[in-house]
């Protein structure tokens, strides 16, 4: 058995050496947080330094499930074209060098643009004049699938608008699996069903509009700590390799795949890998998870892109199942890559095959056909590195190598804000109402307090990244943001609510003016006036820090010293609205349980539009309808898998015993209940269950796949002999740009390493592009298509009793009766508008997949023999509406 280079490296440390904290002590003997101790399986299949198995060869794509017309035109392109040509388009061409995050080499011959990919799952990161829209966790908290189409489609022509060829979203990697996780919120929720439902609806979205979507991070990226060397020495650790995501397979295809499979369903482009190492072997070179999960079991007809510097090898990586390297260099700006001229080297002198090259060109330019990428991109019309109008054509190396006009400042918005404002609103939470809302406006005085309301002094842009948590938080910090065209602070929009009709407004918005919040606390109570009090708690990527967050949170309290505010304001004011502005779950029991707490409001991340569509539900103009996408439980321990925040070892081992116990399913499963439960949520008006009813459908017996693959196909002949290679003599190179072509016509002196590459590690099977047989769950994109077979049809009947209409999500749990199942999983939601006094009758579909285990025998799904129940209601704990499956 051949394992691949990091493997053997990270085991031969983690078992010897003993590696060494910054201040030179040894890794401390950290007790793994209190885990939800459920499943022996679950727990045996989650140990340090567990490996991954290898699985070769990489599947070559075959147009199947709806690809057929982009794979033959993909085909029909990749036979003209030569070995340099097909190098370029996998490999980029260098950190700052072009104008998007990533860009692929062109191919000029044929007038085949660069590819260009450019952040971010809620905005167009690094330009002017585009929206900020509300955040992932938010379109979860909407539980609305059209929202999340509609929103992925708007965001979608803004990239398309200036010019961008991918939109580097959207996330269900990180799921959620630690309420403290930094990125969380870029995703949607802890909940894989609710995950795979938004993630598939944005990247229909996003790729109806001619760009491409990437599903990102493949996979157990659920921790921000240890994700990178760099990052790990400046909180004081040097560490050998990212931190190691260790669990067993009933937990990868129950939930941390589960959204991935909907992804590549839905017909996702392409796939990111992700920095962390999966049961010790990197994302982006993990052959069981590239090759046999993700092209072979879930037919994924697209590509793989490297996380930005997470590709580190390129012949390992390439017969693992990598097919684009970014953002080209090793490491950024090295002027040297993994693929590019060491990929025309490898396919010269054989350790990568030529079916494996032409594969990943057909996978690559089949995605962009797949979006009608060609008929429907525009030039690249930005620069990401500057917003100067005029600057350098290749920012990173300066002017010296072209200037020209380089932002063109294209408005992309249209009047998308009209949108944001709605989504804003109709994803915001009201989770506690002792009646006082909706609010009339004709309070005798208005109070707002809070940080939180009020625009940061330095401009809504004002700190790089988002990389501070000054004033309202509306988008949270990282390369999952973008710049805010505007930012309507809650503050505004509440005084402008007030003063459009000459009422009585004052805010404070400095935390710590004790003394005047008392006075203006207690004035506004004598006159039965309104607080609303705000704050918020924020977190994001990695590669920035705030008070020492390193991208995870340390605790799950407000920021911005919010405590003694809202101490003064809730002791001082019976009246008393709190609003959340946070990145995902916060300890709230004592305001749940402070009579002067009148409501409270999860407002999340709302972007550009926030005071506005927050305004929108307070004074009752929408009648909020959201529902909680992750637990409020009252501290963290109640979740029982936290971030690892001290290396264990000199790899971290994060091992994830709790399984598929993360968030409701947790506290379920302990029994402990939550101060709001996973899918709560109030409206201003009522809703009733009744008449739940279930119907058989008819389905065929599940079949497990059992075709047998083509044998690889090549396109065109490579010309071997090593002179056709080498730069053109006049061609003019860009100093630290990747180009494909070689510097000498000696292989391994063109390799420009020391040492001569790694094809001690071309494991057994990996060049053999012989058929190969389907796996049992494949199929098709995503998987069997029999996983999909209707066989419940649920219905059941929902009354707004109130006098208001709204919107209600009826939601369907399933317990599927097994001793080591969740006591409940989501299988189904809609969200329906009600005008009050009107019933509407609501059906799930049950498929055989939501119904189905992971068998890790038969490596297939499969339903138990165990009873099968269906809940229907509105939360994960208010499910009045019960019944058995026969
Ligand atoms: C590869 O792409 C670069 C630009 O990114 C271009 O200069 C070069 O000509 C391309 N090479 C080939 C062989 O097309
Ligand atoms: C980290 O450890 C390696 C050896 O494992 C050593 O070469 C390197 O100097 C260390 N870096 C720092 C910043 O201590
Ligand atoms: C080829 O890859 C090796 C690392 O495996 C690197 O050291 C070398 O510089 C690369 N060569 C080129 C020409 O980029
Ligand atoms: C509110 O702040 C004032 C001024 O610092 C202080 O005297 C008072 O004790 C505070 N009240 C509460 C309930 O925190
Ligand atoms: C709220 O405070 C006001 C002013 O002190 C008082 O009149 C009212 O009774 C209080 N309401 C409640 C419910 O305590
Ligand atoms: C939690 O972290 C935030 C952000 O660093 C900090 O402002 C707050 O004081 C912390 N809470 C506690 C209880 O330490
Ligand atoms: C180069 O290609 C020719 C023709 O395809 C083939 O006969 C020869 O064996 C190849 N040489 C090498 C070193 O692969
Ligand atoms: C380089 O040489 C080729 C072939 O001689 C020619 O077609 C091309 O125009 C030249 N390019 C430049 C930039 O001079
Ligand atoms: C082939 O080329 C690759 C890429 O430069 C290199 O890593 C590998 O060691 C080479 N293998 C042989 C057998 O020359």
């Amino acid at each position: 058995m051949v394992l691949i280079i990091p493997v053997a490296v990270s085991l031969t440390l983690a078992a010897g050496a003993i590696a060494q904290g910054l201040n030179g002590s040894p890794f401390p003997d950290v007790t793994w947080p209190d885990a939800v101790s459920p499943n022996p399986a679950a727990v045996a299949g989650a140990q340090s330094n567990q490996k991954s198995p290898p699985k070769y060869p990489s599947p070559w794509a075959d147009g199947s499930g709806g690809w057929s017309a982009a794979y033959d035109k993909a085909v029909a392109l990749v036979k003209k074209l030569t070995l340099e040509e097909k190098v370029n388009l996998t490999t980029g061409t260098g950190w700052q060098m072009d104008r998007c995050v990533g860009n692929t080499g062109e191919i000029p011959r044929l007038g085949i643009r660069s590819l260009c990919f450019q952040d971010a799952p809620t905005a167009v990161r690094y330009t002017d004049f585009v929206s900020v829209f509300p955040q992932g966790v938010n379109v979860a908290a909407s539980f609305d699938k059209k929202l999340a189409y509609l929103r992925g489609q708007t965001m979608g022509e803004e990239f398309q608008a200036k010019g961008a060829s991918c939109a580097l979203g959207p996330v269900a990697g990180p799921l959620g699996r630690s309420p403290e996780g930094g990125r969380n919120w870029e995703g949607f929720s802890p909940d894989p069903y609710l995950t795979g439902h938004m993630f598939a609806e944005s990247i229909k979205g996003i790729q109806s509009t001619g760009m491409m979507a990437s599903a990102k991070h493949f996979i157990a990226n659920e921790q921000e700590h240890f994700r990178q060397l760099g990052e790990a020495l400046d909180y004081g650790f040097n560490i050998t390799q990212p931190g190691s995501s260790n669990f067993d397979d009933q937990t990868l295809h129950e939930l941390y795949l589960w959204p991935f499979a909907d992804g590549v369903r839905a017909g996702v482009a392409n796939v990111m890998c992700s920095y962390n190492l999966v049961n010790n072997s990197q994302a982006c070179q993990n052959s069981y998870l590239l090759n046999h999960v993700l092209k072979g079991e879930l037919g994924f007809q697209g590509f793989v892109i490297s996380d930005w510097q997470a590709d580190n090898s390129g012949v390992s990586a390439i017969l693992a199942g990598l097919d684009m390297s970014m953002p080209g260099d090793t490491l950024f700006n090295t002027g040297r890559s993994f693929f590019g001229p060491n990929l025309t080297i490898a396919v010269l002198n054989g350790t990568v095959p030529q079916w494996r090259l032409d594969d990943m060109a057909v996978r690559i330019l089949a995605g962009w056909y797949y979006v009608d990428g060609d008929t429907k991109s525009i030039p690249v019309n930005f620069e990401s590195f500057t917003k100067d109008t005029y600057g350098p054509l290749h920012y990173h190396v300066g002017t010296q190598w072209g200037t020209g006009l380089i932002n063109e400042h294209v408005d992309s918005r249209g009047e998308h804000g009209a949108l944001i404002r709605q989504w804003g609103a109709e994803s915001t939470v009201l989770l506690k109402n002792d009646g006082i809302l909706p609010l009339t406006g004709k309070e005798r005085l208005t109070a707002v307090f809070g940080e939180d309301a009020a625009p940061n002094p330095n401009g809504p842009n004002g700190c790089s990244n988002k990389g501070c948590d000054i004033g309202t938080l509306a988008e949270a910090w990282g390369s999952g943001q973008g710049d805010f065209p505007y930012l309507v602070s809650p503050e505004a929009a509440l005084q402008h609510e007030i003063v459009s009709h000459y009422g009585a407004f004052e805010s404070i918005t400095n935390n710590s003016a004790l003394t005047q919040i008392q006075t203006l606390s207690r004035r506004t109570n004598a006159v039965s006036g309104v607080c609303i009090a705000f704050a918020n708690a924020d977190s994001g990527e990695g590669f920035i820090n705030i008070e020492g967050n390193y991208g995870d949170r340390k605790n799950l309290t407000f920021w911005q010293a919010a405590e003694p505010m809202l101490q003064n304001v809730t002791t001082n004011c019976n009246r008393t609205v709190l609003v959340i502005h946070s990145v995902g779950p916060i300890e709230i029991q004592k305001y749940k349980d402070n009579v002067n707490v009148s409501a409270i409001v999860w407002a999340g991340l709302p972007g550009e539009q926030s005071g506005n569509s927050l305004a929108d539900v307070l004074y009752g103009r929408v009648n909020p309808g959201a529902k909680l996408p992750f637990t409020l439980g009252a501290s963290r321990e109640e979740y029982g898998a936290d971030v690892l925040y001290t290396p264990n070892q000199p790899v971290p081992q994060f091992n994830f015993q709790e399984g598929v116990f993360v968030d409701y399913r947790a506290f379920d499963h302990r029994n402990i209940t939550p101060v709001y439960e996973f899918g709560f949520g109030l409206s201003y008006t009522e809703f009733e269950y009744a008449d739940l009813q279930i119907e058989k459908c008819g389905a065929a017996p599940y079949e497990p796949a059992s075709s047998v693959s083509d044998a690889a196909p090549i396109y065109g002949t490579i010309d071997n002999r090593t002179t056709t290679h080498l730069f053109p003599s006049n061609f003019t190179r860009v100093p630290l740009y990747i180009y494909p072509w070689l510097n000498s016509t000696n292989l391994s002196s063109a390799y420009g390493g020391s040492g001569y590459g790694d094809s001690a590690f071309i494991p057994d099977g990996a060049l053999d592009g012989s058929p190969i047989a389907t796996h049992p769950a494949g199929g098709a994109p995503g998987g069997n298509p029999q996983l999909w077979d209707v066989l419940y049809r649920v219905t059941a009947t929902v009354s707004n009793v109130g006098s208001l209409a709204g919107a209600e999500v009826p939601q369907l749990y399933v317990s599927h009766g097994g001793p080591f199942d969740p006591k409940r999983v989501l299988r189904g939601f809609e969200k329906l508008l009600i005008e009050p006094g009107q019933s509407t009758s609501v059906t799930f579909e049950l498929s055989r997949r939501d119904l189905s285990n992971w068998d890790t025998v038969s490596q297939n799904w499969v339903i138990t023999d165990y009873t099968k129940t269906v809940f229907v209601g509105s939360s994960s704990r208010a499910l009045p509406l019960t019944a058995v499956l026969q």
